[in-house]
């Protein structure tokens, strides 16, 4: 059962249907809290991590949708920091992002922002710094979190979050290129079938993520959200900055995408210059 914590906001609770407005628990958003408690778990030590180097902390949040992981994650992290640090939430959904700026204008949380533009767009905007500390991306449909880690590669973030939601790219070209693989290897028999060609595209999705992330120098930890009752959407990939380019994982990743026939993606994929 979830308790709300001593100097949580229990207007923002309230705002975002968590708590009902006599202040009692909604059962239908317990499960949306739990699974965004159970991440502020990982994220919080990256979060004292970075500030071991310094308190303005920038963190950008990709796929924001109603901003539910910002919200928390200023409200239990950042509201209380000294210096100046800050969330900014991407969305391309106006009214969303509308709706993010009110709600943090009402609950005079200073430190928030919210930009309608893609995450593509994000990359190039001026209206972000040029560096940033960390990157999340919850749920950020398709080809969004590929962009994502583009966005996080480009900032040079010390920390990077993804749950990935499911991506359609990939599968797309298994299919294509599925009869010209059939005389070339017997592990197109992984991706045959239209419901495998789905979740293999899935999982060969997030395994080339892996190897591009390692490829420009970030140690991962990949493991599973529980409580997330998608499987195909309960991955949980945390990257974080070594500085130091993994060229195995560089020609893993080009051997993959031969091997699969996914050579046209190798932009997407993009490896170190
Ligand atoms: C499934 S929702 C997840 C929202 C939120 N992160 C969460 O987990 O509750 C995905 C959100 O990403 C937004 N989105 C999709 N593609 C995007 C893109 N290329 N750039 C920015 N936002 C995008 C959608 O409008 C939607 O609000």
């Amino acid at each position: 059962m979830y308790e709300v914590r001593p100097g949580q906001s229990v207007e923002l609770l309230k705002e975002l249907h968590i708590l009902t407005r006599d202040g009692k628990m909604n059962q239908d958003s317990r499960r949306k809290l739990k699974q965004v408690f159970h991440l502020f778990q990982f994220i919080e030590p990256l979060l004292k991590d970075i500030q071991q180097t310094h308190p303005d902390i920038s963190l950008v949040d990709h796929g924001a949708g109603k901003s539910y992981l910002g919200f928390i994650l200023y409200d239990l992290f950042f509201k209380s920091q000294e210096g100046q640090p800050h969330i900014y939430g991407i969305e391309t959904r106006e009214e969303l992002v509308k709706h993010s700026q009110d709600l943090a204008a009402r609950l005079d949380f200073k430190g928030m922002s919210f930009l309608n533009l893609s995450v593509a767009e994000s990359i190039s905007s001026p209206s972000l710094p040029a560096k940033v500390d960390m990157v999340t991306a919850l749920h950020a449909c398709n080809t969004a979190t590929d962009d994502a880690i583009h966005f996080a590669l480009e900032k040079q973030a010390q920390h990077i979050v993804l749950v990935p939601c499911c991506q359609a790219e990939v599968a797309a070209v298994l299919k294509r290129n599925k009869n010209r693989m059939l005389s070339q290897t017997p592990l197109v028999e992984l991706w045959r079938h239209p419901i495998h060609t789905r979740e293999f595209g899935s999982m060969v999705t997030n395994v080339l993520r892996c190897l591009q992330l390692e490829a420009h120098g970030y140690q991962l930890n990949v493991t599973e959200l529980v409580g997330w009752e998608h499987s195909m959407k309960n991955e949980l990939i945390i990257a974080s900055r070594t500085n130091q380019p993994n060229r195995r994982s560089a020609k893993r990743l080009q051997e993959m995408l031969e091997m699969l026939g996914l050579e046209e993606l190798s932009g997407r994929f993009f490896l170190p210059a």
